[in-house]
């Protein structure tokens, strides 16, 4: 096929490592920025109202949504479902892009295909949003690349406004597809009538203070580098989190895995009784979310359940959770406290920080792990 030849605009800034170690460090440092000129696109900070680029559908009628995507990417429509279906009411059914494309789902018609990738390449995920077409549902597509395959089959498209990222292992992509999943969210519970202006106020306003506290949390840099400390030492390592900050944890373990080659896998908090208990001795560190949301006293008691089978636990909490946590704690990183709606995506930022200080002490190649590649174009 013939196409088009784009000329890059990026300048050396943007794809050079700017006097960090590696691109992902510098990636991480980026979050503040991403978040910013990702909602630059979609709230007017005057009115506080989210405003979406116009879309060749009615987000009215939509009667469901079908989240889909690969790695982190689905990790980030994970997060997504608890905010369309607490905040828009919207019923969400969510698999990740390689099963979803060959389960051949019951769809009614006006149903909205939401799709996230970054590169806008993943074979999976590409082969899931032709599949939902043969349903005839709305493909809405939230990307980074904007001129890739999956903008040209969609419908529409949403930009997340990261810049290049370049570590295979994504962060600044991911709290990017969080801030445009935030702001869809805000505008499906809107045109379902299910939002009314003061409290679309109080959620942009949450969403415009992202920026400073996404640089808060960056400057936890020591505290992350002491807890790294422990889990370079482990073989293996339990993520856990609960409601939104289930899917942190999944992402963190995710991270873990790519770049330092330790074990990890993620509960949610509740399920821990359920068989992953048994695992749980001191060479089992257990990084744990639990900052003060209306979940918090629930995650609590799973981390003294923990801690009474001696399990030593690594804690990102926060200012109105930090007392209570560091009763039980062996390690804390404290950040700012925020509106329950944002918490995500100012916790997972040290989250994904953590195994990037791991990966430092272990020695291994930080932006291009074995065996993986950024972008993933056969199945
Ligand atoms: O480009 P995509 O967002 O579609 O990529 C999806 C996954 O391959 C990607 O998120 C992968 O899991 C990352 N290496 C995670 O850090």
């Amino acid at each position: 096929m013939q196409r088009t030849q784009q000329v890059t605009t990026l300048t050396a800034g943007a794809i050079g490592k700017d006097g960090y170690r590696h691109y992902m460090e510098k990636e991480l440092h980026e979050h503040p920025l991403v978040i910013g000129q990702t909602l630059q696109r979609m709230v007017d900070p005057a009115t506080r109202k989210v405003v979406l680029p116009e879309l060749p559908f009615s987000l009215t009628e939509v009667p469901r949504a079908v989240i889909t995507a690969c790695g982190s990417a689905f990790y980030a429509g994970m997060v997504g479902r608890y905010w369309l279906e607490e905040i828009a009411r919207l019923p969400v059914d969510i698999d990740v892009a390689s099963e979803l494309r060959y389960r051949n789902p019951p769809l009614d018609k006006h149903s909205l295909g939401l799709l996230i990738s970054q590169s806008g390449e993943t074979a999976d995920t590409l082969a899931a949003l032709r599949a939902l077409r043969q349903s005839a549902v709305h493909i809405l597509s939230i990307l980074n690349v904007e001129h890739s395959t999956m903008a040209r089959e969609s419908d529409a498209m949403l930009g997340t406004v990261a810049g290049p990222e370049i570590s295979v292992a994504s962060t600044k992509a991911f709290t990017a597809q969080l801030t445009v999943l935030a702001c869809l969210s805000i505008a499906i519970a809107r045109a379902r009538g299910q939002l009314d202006p003061l409290r679309e106020e109080e959620l942009v306003s949450a969403l415009l203070d992202l920026p400073t506290r996404a640089a808060d949390a960056l400057a936890q840099q020591d505290a992350v580098r002491a807890m790294a400390r422990v889990v370079a030492e482990a073989r293996d390592v339990l993520y856990l989190g609960r409601g939104s900050l289930f899917p942190v944890a999944m992402e963190g373990a995710l991270k873990l895995k790519e770049i330092s080659y330790i074990h990890a896998e993620a509960y949610a908090a509740g399920e821990m009784k359920h068989g992953p208990i048994s695992l749980i001795d001191s060479s089992v560190p257990i990084v744990a979310s639990a900052p003060y949301t209306p979940l918090f006293d629930k995650t609590l008691s799973n981390l003294q359940e923990a801690k009474a089978r001696g399990g030593r636990l690594l804690v990102f909490t926060d200012t109105k959770g930090a007392e209570r946590v560091s009763a039980i704690a062996e390690q804390m990183v404290v950040l700012p406290h925020v509106h329950d709606f944002v918490t995500p995506i100012v916790q997972v930022i040290p989250v994904q920080m953590l195994a990037y200080e791991v990966a430092i002490l272990k020695g291994t190649d930080v932006d291009q792990p074995r065996n993986l590649a950024k972008s993933v174009t056969v199945e």
